[in-house]
């Protein structure tokens, strides 16, 4: 039996382009088992007809609030008591504003504030928009209040650019869904996660910056999710594809990334610092681009801030997981950071070798804790992250039963 057997999906369509890809959806859940009704805004059946998603859903599409036909079979609180779990498919800017806000003046969205179900959304929308600090201030409020956000992805878009806003492919979003009725270990939990590497301005043109690509945080991101987590990226700048239902936080520096996790941390149950922060940035960044006057130029250095330590010294931190990324004394160098960092445990690696840690598909982690250590020998980031995710789970657990 598939997780989705005879799950009741209530497939929510808003005015994108994306509402073609839809279509597929329906399909695709039906596939799993699921039982789907589908409930359209006005500015979706623009889009695509509801003939088209009755005809593949087997149920009437609806879409008024006040439909008396409607409202005598299956009216709208009997459908948000129906569903076991809302998918909003593609969700546009002004869907996310109106979910945060609470507001109910159509169907959808009287929909969502009636229904006791999971409400889950997968964004589609202009990459600019997706950007727009107002979109994430809504996905933050929309996600403090329990409501997952899948995706988007990365990619080129209906209006000709590139970027993030694209709506995840109906098969992303069906694990997606599999995923929220999963069982895991993780399941209820937030975790927070930082990867990639930071950039320190010197002047518009030139940084400070590390060999990072991500794909270690990326790896670790995508092993919580699977173990049931609901998990946050804070990613510095990195050319990788957002993992599958994880909510992506992306930063540019060392400042940025500190504000990011800051805010993430009061409903954070685990945290881990995968990031390659830039340790130093130059005290002033020049506003215009520095000439080559002379044939010795000096930057002064400024420590950025340490995030891991910042957090890890809160009055009630969560469970905290640095790194440390080490080319000799890999051993003492990770012992004395798990200890002044107060760490609940740290994942060391050694870099400068060629294969492993910095941009490189595998690596070997040593992790360590207060009372034991454990090796885990080099294979792919994929598999280490399952691996490093199992230990981490293990020492939480027991963390929280000795502290009950
Ligand atoms: O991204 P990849 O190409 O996949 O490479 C993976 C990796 C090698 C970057 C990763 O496995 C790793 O080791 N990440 C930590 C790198 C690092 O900056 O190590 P560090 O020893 O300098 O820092 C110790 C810890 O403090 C790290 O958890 C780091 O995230 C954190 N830190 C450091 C400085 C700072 N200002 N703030 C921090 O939070």
């Amino acid at each position: 039996m598939n997780t989705l057997t005879n799950k009741k999906v209530l497939l929510g369509i808003t005015g994108s382009i994306a509402a073609y890809k839809s279509a597929d959806l329906v399909r695709r859940l039906r596939e799993q088992g699921a039982e789907v009704r589908v409930v359209m805004t006005a500015a979706a059946t623009e889009f695509i007809t509801p003939l088209t998603l009755q005809a593949l859903s087997g149920q009437r599409v609806h879409s008024l609030i006040l439909d008396a036909e409607a409202e005598a079979a299956m009216g709208h609180i009997e459908l948000a008591r129906w569903a076991e779990v809302v998918l909003v498919a593609p969700a546009t800017a002004d869907f996310l504003a109106k979910l945060a806000y609470g507001h109910a003046n159509d169907l959808l969205s009287t929909l969502c504030i009636t229904t006791t179900a999971p409400i889950t959304v997968a964004p589609a929308m202009n990459q600019q928009m997706w950007q727009a600090p107002v979109t994430q201030e809504n996905c933050q409020r929309l996600q403090e209040r329990g409501i997952k956000i899948f995706g988007p992805a990365m990619g080129s878009q209906a209006c000709g650019e590139i970027g993030a806003g694209r709506m995840l492919e109906p098969l992303e979003l069906v694990q997606c869904l599999e995923g929220l009725f999963k069982k895991g270990s993780l399941v209820n939990h937030q975790i927070l996660i930082t990867a990639g590497p930071t950039r320190e301005d010197i002047d518009p043109v030139r940084f400070i910056t590390n060999r990072s690509s991500g794909r270690m945080g990326y790896a670790i991101a995508s092993a919580a999710y699977a173990a049931g987590a609901q998990v946050t990226l804070v990613n510095g700048p990195v050319s990788l594809s957002p993992p599958l239902g994880v909510q992506i936080s992306p930063v540019y520096n060392a400042q940025e990334m500190l504000e990011a996790v800051m805010t993430h941390i009061p409903t954070t149950d685990i945290f881990i610092a995968a990031a390659a922060v830039a340790d130093y940035r130059p005290v002033q960044q020049a506003t215009q681009k520095l000439k080559k006057k002379e044939a010795v130029m000096q930057l002064t250095l400024e420590r950025t801030p340490d995030i891991l330590a910042t957090v890890a010294n809160l009055p009630n931190p969560p469970f905290t997981v640095g790194f440390a990324a080490e080319t000799n004394n890999l051993i003492d160098y990770a012992r004395s950071k798990l200890q002044r960092k107060k760490l609940d445990m740290i994942a060391a690696n050694q870099v400068g070798i060629e294969g492993v840690g910095f941009d490189s598909e595998e690596n070997a982690l040593h992790v360590f804790w207060t009372e034991g250590s454990v090796e885990l020998s080099r294979c792919s980031k994929k598999e280490i992250a399952n691996k490093l995710v199992d230990l981490i789970i293990q020492r939480y657990q027991l963390k929280k039963r000795l502290s009950s």
